[in-house]
């Protein structure tokens, strides 16, 4: 790694592979060459708002829009005066084609159990259940908090809100109850959705004993509605607690989608920044369906007879857009999967595109890391030939791993879509069109039409080709993120203000001789672990907030599946620094944040290493935890201020 002038790290990996798109590939693809890539997207840069202005059509509007976009930096408002409503989209818009009796959604539960609805077996639960939402006194602008397993009822339930202009807070499923309560707080949610249990490698996650936590903290919450799921029993409170399954049989089937304006709040989704606090992402309805109904269009190549399958849990912006609203937006097919990946065995995945003849299969790099240490025996056990399209998001895949995609699972036939974005920008910004865009292992390519991005050095100048810098955005898009709930000066502060006039992603990145972008890793202190983001200071937090504890850092250090595993370097007030106090402290983390936060790696010391302004020295602890320092002895009390001493006489 060598440094940069603006604090800007460059890259000494050299990728020099290139993957044309297989012509059978192309020859059918909806967008077939590079040079027809090129001019769409020249033609997009030229003029963005007639651009998308043009592809608004395809959605049903109730009111036309009188204007395309409206620009206050950082302020957007796409499709003025339009109104429309994303459930409709999904849903609706298809029962007068004959995709009305098409599989919208296939279901797989972990433990084998399957279920499948069609557009209109699937706009039925979802008029049902607004109703129920409704009878629950939920109305335009209010909140609705989803705390659910994989099962089509989520699913079923964003649309439902949706439908009334309501605003849903999904919170993945792996969180603790005092991060459903922050979240639950922060965004004022009204009622709340859970089940009683989800199924996760043969266990019962209690799920409502999580929620019933929550709610004991969550004053705004009046009522709860709970799925049963596995059936065993679980405590309802009178009054509150409502079951799904009787409030469903007593509502009315109809219920009308809403006429909403454009900009209506469609989701709030929380996620992790520089700071100790989740910033609730918000987005709005027109634009964000619009450009998830696109980018699943143009990145996935999608014909009416594929079966599309986002192994991503909803809980995340990727299964938001890509699980839900980009494919019914677009009359897919999809698969949907509740369970883990090796559950009962390593081969599950295979044999669920074995049996449902799976075609465009979308994943993460850690899943792809697992899959090859669990070796290929698995895969070959299973009929996978129906594959025609791979896909990676939630973070860089590493050459070795994207080879192995290429050849194991690819066949060296399907191309690869590598896709950049983040929770903000809603949907796809930068991946290959995979009948046009050749492809580089490691690299996400090209920006998808209609966006502009730029790499930049901290005065905001652009650097040139090769060189790393900061990666923005330099317009606006119609799938970005409208504000942070309830502070819009941190939005313009994280976002807007940093380089000039453009949206700063928080990535570092370098772009190609060739006009290819390779992501290198966050700005900030966010980590990236098995793809999910989490904040340093965040888990610093939680582990001060331990009665023990003094101080806290916590750092990313490589790990082989996860991408990064994360490192805490403690001090203590008071006792002693024993297994015992280790095993409490992970727990403790679990506890306040959720199991995904737990610390891998807890190291004691007398000292953190500080510079002398007081400055936790990260670097220093990064290359402890990666096992670049040494520490000598491994005693269980060290005190790395001696290092830091020793390191600063260095430089
Ligand atoms: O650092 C980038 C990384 O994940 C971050 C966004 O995380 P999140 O909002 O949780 O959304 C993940 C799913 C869209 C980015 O800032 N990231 C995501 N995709 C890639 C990536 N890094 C490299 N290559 C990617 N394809």
């Amino acid at each position: 790694m060598a440094k940069q002038a603006g604090g800007q790290i460059d890259t000494v990996m050299q990728e020099s592979r290139v993957f044309p798109p297989p012509s059978e590939f192309a020859e059918r693809a909806q967008i077939g060459s590079m040079a027809a890539y090129e001019k769409m997207w020249r033609e997009a840069a030229a003029d963005i708002e007639r651009f998308w202005g043009s592809l608004a059509g395809e959605l049903h509007w109730f009111r036309p829009f009188e204007k395309v976009l409206e620009w206050h930096e950082p302020d957007a408002n796409w499709f003025v005066g339009g109104q429309t409503n994303i459930s409709y989209n999904c849903l609706d818009a298809h029962l007068t084609t004959w995709r009305k009796n098409k599989a919208a959604l296939i279901w797989e539960g972990e433990p084998g159990d399957s279920r499948t609805f069609t557009y209109q077996q699937l706009h039925h639960e979802v008029c049902k259940f607004a109703n129920v939402l409704k009878k629950l006194g939920v109305q335009q602008g209010d909140v609705v908090s989803i705390y659910m397993p994989m099962v089509p009822e989520l699913a079923i339930a964003m649309l439902a809100c949706a439908r009334l202009g309501a605003i849903h807070s999904v919170i993945f499923a792996g969180f603790s109850a005092e991060a459903i309560a922050d979240r639950n707080n922060d965004a004022g949610a009204k009622v709340q959705l859970t089940a009683d249990y989800g199924w996760r490698r043969g266990q019962e996650l209690p799920l409502k004993k999580n929620v019933d936590e929550a709610l004991d903290k969550s004053p705004t919450v009046k009522h709860c509605v709970v799925l049963k799921r596995t059936g065993n029993p679980v405590h309802m409170q009178e009054g509150r607690d409502h079951w799904w399954h009787d409030l469903t049989a007593q509502a009315p089937n109809d219920c009308a989608a809403e006429s909403l304006d454009s900009e209506t709040p469609l989701f709030i989704l929380y996620t992790s920044g520089s700071t100790g606090k989740p910033k609730g992402i918000k987005h709005t309805a027109a634009g964000y369906n619009l450009f998830v109904k696109k980018t699943f269009e143009w990145v996935f190549d999608y014909r009416d007879e594929d079966i599309f399958w986002c192994t991503a849990d909803i809980g995340w912006v990727t299964g938001h857009s890509y699980c839900v609203y980009g494919p019914l937006s677009a009359g897919a097919t999809m698969l949907l999967y509740e369970g883990a990946p090796n559950w009962p065995d390593e081969g599950r995945f295979w044999q669920l595109i074995e049996k449902y003849r799976v075609n465009i299969f979308y994943t993460a790099p850690t899943a792809i890391r697992a899959f090859i240490k669990w070796g290929d025996a698995w895969v070959d056990r299973h009929d996978i030939s129906s594959l025609r399209l791979l896909g990676t998001v939630g973070e860089g895949i590493n050459p070795e791993a994207w080879m192995w995609y290429h050849r194991k699972i690819g066949r060296e036939r399907c191309p690869i879509v590598d896709t950049w974005w983040q929770t903000e920008t809603g949907g796809i910004m930068m991946s290959p069109l995979p009948g046009a865009i050749p492809t580089k292992p490691g690299s996400c390519t090209k920006p998808i039409p209609g966006i502009i991005p730029a790499i930049v050095d901290s005065s905001g100048k652009p650097v040139p080709p090769g060189q790393g810098g900061w990666l923005v955005i330099t317009k606006p898009w119609p799938g970005m993120l409208r504000g942070i709930w309830g502070d819009q000066d941190r939005y313009r502060e994280q976002y807007w203000s940093k380089v000039p006039h453009s949206y700063l992603a928080g990535d570092n990145a370098r772009c190609d001789a060739d006009g290819y972008y390779w992501i290198m890793g966050r700005i900030d202190d966010v980590l990236n672990v098995a793809g999910h983001r989490l904040s340093t200071i965040e888990i610093e937090s939680a582990l001060v907030s331990h009665p023990q504890v003094a101080e806290a850092a916590a750092v990313g250090r490589p790990d082989e599946i996860k991408g990064e595993a994360v490192a805490v370097f403690v001090t203590l007030k008071n006792g002693e620094p024993t297994d015992a106090l280790r095993k409490e402290l992970k727990a403790h983390v679990r506890k306040e944040i959720g199991a995904l936060a737990q610390p891998d790696d807890i190291r004691f010391t007398g000292a953190l290493p500080k510079t002398r302004s007081g400055k936790i020295m990260r670097r220093l602890l990064k290359d402890i935890a990666s096992g670049k320092a040494t520490v000598g002895d491994t005693t269980t009390l060290e005190d790395y201020s001696i290092l830091a001493k020793l390191r600063s006489e260095e430089e």
